[in-house]
């Protein structure tokens, strides 16, 4: 078996606790490469947990996250972004008084010693990748706008590319079309299937309509963990689902 079809991502039966509380428990999934996976469920499933888990900021009870066949549970957070996962949180975090370009700029990793910092000069290849990426996320002609004076949606494009110009395998975003109006969420959509043509994708989100359109596998979490997993026509007639969905 090559390493191009392996998953990028495989998670084995990960579990973490709280004080005794079981936040996620016993979750295995894979994601392979060039795949959307949408994870699903109600509010306080666990769902924005398994990113904090993946990304390195909470640390595994027990159970493996392998990523390119590395093993993330003993890895640094900032060693987990270097490995190639990159991750959007709920919230935008833009800088406001910068720039597109500036907060794009920002966002490109360099060498991490302040020599190298001081160094760093904004070549030509760096300008280049910048406006390719700011194309991408529909900002182009926003390029030399105040990120404050961008739309709520605008920003989460944004957020987008700052990630996107590290260059990850996986790609980690948190309810990303929360607050987009209905034309930012379809060109979502087409930005994560561009996205996709040499990038995985795992996207949080509570919007249906968005995940039908988005999703090749869908995972439903519910108090930790997983009770349905699959294509979304297969989940959306899961009764497991429908069960929790509808509250009973
Ligand atoms: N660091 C932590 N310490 C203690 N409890 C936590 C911690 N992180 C999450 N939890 C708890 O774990 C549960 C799952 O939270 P999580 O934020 O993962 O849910 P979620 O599925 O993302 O919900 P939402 O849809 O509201 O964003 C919640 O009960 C939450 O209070
Ligand atoms: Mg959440």
């Amino acid at each position: 078996m090559t390493m191009q079809d392996e998953p990028l991502l495989a998670v084995d039966s990960l579990s973490v606790s709280f004080d005794g509380f079981k936040a996620v428990d016993d979750l295995s999934f894979q994601i392979n490469r060039g795949e959307i996976r949408v994870i699903i469920g109600p509010n306080g499933a666990g769902k924005t947990t398994v990113l904090d888990l993946i990304c390195g900021r909470t640390k595994a009870t027990s159970g493996s996250i392998r990523f390119e066949g590395r093993e993330l549970t003993r890895m640094k957070e900032y060693d987990i972004v270097r490995a190639g996962v990159g991750r959007k949180f709920q919230t935008p975090s833009v800088y406001e008084d910068l720039t597109v370009f500036e907060n794009l700029e920002i966002s490109y990793p360099r060498g991490r010693g302040v020599f190298e910092a001081l160094l760093f000069r904004r070549d030509r290849e760096l300008t280049d990748c910048i406006r390719d990426i700011a194309e991408m996320i529909y900002l182009d002609q926003k390029i030399d706008e105040k990120a404050a004076n961008l739309s709520h949606g605008q920003k989460q494009w944004l957020e987008i590319g700052m990630l996107l110009i590290q260059d990850p395998a996986l790609l980690m975003l948190d309810e990303p079309v929360a607050g987009m109006t209905v034309n930012e969420r379809v060109r979502t959509a087409e930005l994560l299937q561009r996205i996709i043509q040499s990038r995985s994708v795992l996207v949080i989100e509570h919007d249906m309509g968005f995940v039908e359109k988005i999703a090749h596998q869908v995972t439903v979490l519910h108090q930790g963990r997983i009770i349905s997993d699959g294509s979304m026509e297969h989940v959306k007639n899961d009764p497991k689902v429908v069960e929790v969905y509808l509250g009973h």
